[in-house]
């Protein structure tokens, strides 16, 4: 049986288009995504789920999220741009099945404050000569949890935050995200089997 994943989004939806991808492409072969969960109406990540046939629902509390999650028995939650802060009751029920990708090497330029555009920002401003994008474990700690995957993305002369955001989605982000979700929706379902 194949892991249920539910990817929770708030604004574009490119991460999540990486794992629709995927799983088209044969390279997300233990999990599949029944669910997307947006935080808001006007995310175009919704547009996204729809193109590709995934159910899909504009969740603004945390209860309506959980209802929705056991309901559709999910097992693997991942947060794809998603911009709301998950309480320490709500990461607490789930130990290792909520993962999230984040846009640095965490632990540089990680924790309250630092999303979006903002991560980038703070690394041009620091003046890092390489970046890149984490996936990581959710826990109670803002970017806190165990990290899962990284890969590092150089930063180019004359970047803007914008130019350097689109490289690190491209090079990191939408490669890193689907791998960990693979390795994640394989390590669960071995654990069902076993
Ligand atoms: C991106 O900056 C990404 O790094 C972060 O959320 C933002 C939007 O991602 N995780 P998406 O296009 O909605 O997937």
């Amino acid at each position: 049986m194949l892991t249920r994943i539910a990817v929770l989004v708030s604004g574009g939806g490119t991460n999540l288009q990486a794992l629709i991808d995927a799983r088209r492409a044969g390279a997300l072969p233990s999990g599949e995504i029944v669910l997307v969960i947006s935080s808001r109406a006007d995310a175009y990540a919704l547009e996204r789920a729809k193109s590709a046939g995934i159910e899909s629902a504009v969740c603004k509390t945390e209860d309506e999220i959980l209802a929705l999650i056991t309901e559709k028995k999910i097992d693997l939650i991942i947060l794809a741009g998603y911009m709301s802060i998950l309480s320490a009751d709500f990461t607490a029920r789930f130990p290792q099945r909520i993962i999230n990708i984040h846009p640095s090497l965490i632990p540089a330029f990680c924790g309250k404050g630092y999303y979006g555009l903002h991560v980038h920002e703070a690394a041009l401003s620091y003046g890092v000569k390489v970046t890149g994008a984490t996936v990581h474990y959710v826990n109670e700690i803002p970017d806190g949890g165990k990290i899962i995957l990284q890969k590092a993305v150089d930063v180019e002369p004359g970047d803007t935050p914008e130019t350097l955001q689109q490289r690190v989605m491209r090079q990191a982000e939408w490669v890193i995200l689907p791998r960990a979700a693979e390795l994640c929706c394989a390590k669960i379902k071995k654990e069902r089997e076993a």
